[in-house]
């Protein structure tokens, strides 16, 4: 048996998508936990199957794992440990970051990291808010570290590290210090301390959002998060949790 303490991790120079190499890997026999770090992904992915640039010089990884329900018995909450894990990064660098609900880390403003959590199922890829338990998971983070975010395309604005210090950066120690963090937080963590330290990261609440998810829309204040890490919004009809999708955002926000 692997040893949790000691993750495996498969370098790749290039890969399409370290999400889709980790399953592979699966797929092929490799026992969870492992990571999959690449240098480049020629087909990195955002949530939502968006594009996600993944040039040279961000830190594109992947962890898979297999759930451990005693200790997180929703999911996604192991994305928020991985949006916490980037903030916790960060904050060693002494850049101050904030978490949009769900899972974009933010930067005055500006998105410099993102998590895409997924499961497999019946051999395929599926969003992890929208399954049940007892499946393995893909939690896969970008972060921009030195990579040029000054042509990725996305309709509100993008920061990497090296734009937020006043010195150079050491890319390799980045990214093998934010593996650390995110295993620790994996593995280490459970759901009701996770919940509560992603709340004093959240800049979501408070705030009025519109919250999309497939065809639907739901606009209001966003309230708190309940116990399985549901965001709920206090709209004209009352109280509502929603437990998957994104905060639309116009240009000029963060
Ligand atoms: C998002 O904000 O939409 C999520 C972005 C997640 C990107 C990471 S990079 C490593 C892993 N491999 C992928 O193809 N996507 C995730």
């Amino acid at each position: 048996m692997p040893s949790q303490r000691e993750p495996r991790i498969f370098y790749r120079k290039e890969v399409d998508s370290t999400q889709d190499e980790a399953f592979r890997l699966l797929d092929s026999g490799e026992v969870p936990p492992f990571f999959v770090v690449s240098d480049i992904q020629t087909s990195g992915r955002g949530r939502y199957h968006r594009p996600w640039v993944s040039g040279r010089g961000g830190a594109w990884l992947t962890l898979l794992l297999e759930q451990d329900r005693k200790k997180f018995h929703n999911a996604w909450v192991y994305g928020f440990a991985a949006s916490l894990s980037v903030v916790e990064l960060l904050s060693e660098f002494k850049i101050r970051a904030s978490i949009s609900w769900p899972n974009d880390v933010l930067v005055n403003g500006s998105k410099i990291s993102g998590v895409l959590a997924e499961a497999r199922l019946n051999g395929n890829e599926k969003a992890i808010e929208e399954t049940e338990s007892g499946h393995p998971l893909a939690v896969g983070v970008g972060l921009n570290v030195t990579n040029d975010v000054s042509r990725v395309a996305a309709p509100y604005p993008v920061t990497n590290m090296l734009d937020n210090l006043k010195s150079s950066i050491d890319f390799e120690s980045v990214r093998k210090r934010l593996i650390e963090i995110l295993f620790i937080r994996a593995f280490n963590g459970e759901q009701d301390l996770t919940i509560k330290e992603y709340r004093t990261k959240l800049q979501t609440l408070g705030r009025v959002v519109t919250v999309k998810s497939g065809n639907w829309m739901i606009s209001g204040k966003a309230v708190d998060l309940d116990s399985d890490g549901a965001l709920i919004i206090r709209t004209d009809k009352g109280l509502e949790k929603v437990f998957t999708g994104e905060i639309v955002r116009k240009r000029t926000q963060g």
